[in-house]
């Protein structure tokens, strides 16, 4: 089965309802999903993952320090996430302000670990990932499970 790790940093509750229903999307496709705090997540999480979908706040244009402690820590699980899935999500308080540039720092990460980056479908816009401007809505959570279901659906793919 195909394994769906989903690490979120949240303070106010914005991005983990993004994280939840990013969650929702790849079970529903049929893959088995943690979803857990990014401080929570450990290396045998990573390893043990064929997609990895991070999220995280918008914090002054870049991911939280909580997001990205995970990814510093992930450096030691170099070598083991080669072809795994890589995608992002960020929820941010204003209506441009980093969120792009907060997804692609997570990407950039996934990309040193040779992992395999997708962005988020056409139908929701096809770009970097999902952005929400504050507290999601229907249409972010729509959007956040077509990107879980892609990750889902392209790991167990490449996992053959
Ligand atoms: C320290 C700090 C820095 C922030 N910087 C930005 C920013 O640069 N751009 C932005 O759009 N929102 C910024 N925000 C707003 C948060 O990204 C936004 O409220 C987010 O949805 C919070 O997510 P959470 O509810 O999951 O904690 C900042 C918030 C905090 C606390």
């Amino acid at each position: 089965m195909v394994q769906v790790l989903v690490a979120y940093s949240s303070r106010t509750g914005n991005t983990e309802k993004l994280a939840r229903a990013v969650a929702r999307g790849a079970e529903d496709a049929g893959a088995a999903v943690v979803c857990k705090r990014a401080a929570d997540v450990t290396r045998d999480d990573l390893i043990a993952a064929d997609g990895l979908v991070f999220g995280s706040p918008v914090y002054f244009g870049t991911p939280t320090a909580e997001m990205k402690d995970l990814i510093d820590r992930s450096v030691g699980a170099r070598r083991k996430l080669r072809n795994k899935v890589g995608a992002a999500f960020v929820t941010g308080g204003h209506h441009t302000g980093g969120k792009e540039t907060t997804l692609l720092a997570i990407l950039m990460a996934f990309l040193i670990h040779e992992m395999v980056v997708v962005g988020d479908p056409i139908e929701t816009g096809g770009h970097y990932g999902i952005a929400a401007l504050g507290t999601p809505g229907e249409d972010d959570e729509r959007a956040a499970g077509l990107l879980g279901a892609r990750v889902a659906d392209i790991a167990g793919r490449l996992k053959g």
